[in-house]
């Protein structure tokens, strides 16, 4: 008897507090959804909203040429610009003299770091390159004095940033490849 009371006032104490847990929670304003880096899937942008008008550079392949020095952390050029719907031929080159190796990824807006982030941790044999979402196109890893190169469909309309996923290079080594209508 006396065990059975504690077990109940055991009980009882636990759903007060579960309760007021509730009530807590309830008066705990929804945290704002567009603050974490980690965009949903349904944020990427997709094909165009009207299905009715494809783009007029539908099928057409457009030619970009990259060049990085092997010595140094950057693009030339730091712009793109590429029609929505076409299919994008782009070579990276790496320049002698130097010994770094570099790579092109283009990535939703905002992902920069997690893409690089991935990439780091899947490390060299992968290029530095974790195949996810935010990751649209990537050539392979460039050593010195070599070219790599990538063949995509330019996404949505807007701007996408594009970056080196070699360790320690993304936040200095970007461009922005801009896709209009
Ligand atoms: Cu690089």
């Amino acid at each position: 008897m006396r065990l059975n009371s504690t077990i109940f006032a055991g009980l009882c104490l636990l759903a007060f507090a579960c309760n007021k847990n509730e009530e807590k929670k309830e008066e705990t304003p929804p945290p704002p959804s567009a603050s974490t880096a980690v965009a949903p899937p349904s944020a990427t942008p997709a094909a165009p909203a009207s299905a009715s008008a494809a783009p007029a550079a539908e099928g057409k392949t457009v030619e970009l040429k990259v060049t990085a020095q092997a010595t140094t952390m950057a693009f030339d050029p730091t712009t793109l610009t590429v029609p929505a719907g076409s299919t994008v031929h782009l070579v990276l080159e790496n320049k002698k003299p130097g010994a770094l190796s570099h790579n092109w990824a283009l990535v939703n807006p905002g992902t920069e770091a997690k893409v690089a982030a991935d990439g780091l941790a899947k490390g060299e044999a992968a290029n530095y390159i974790a195949p996810e979402a935010d990751l649209l196109a990537n050539t392979e890893l460039v050593k010195p004095g070599t070219t790599g190169e990538v063949t995509f469909k330019a996404p949505a309309a807007g701007k996408y940033p594009y970056i080196c996923t070699f360790p320690g290079h993304y936040m200095m080594m970007k461009g922005t490849l801009t896709v209009t209508p």
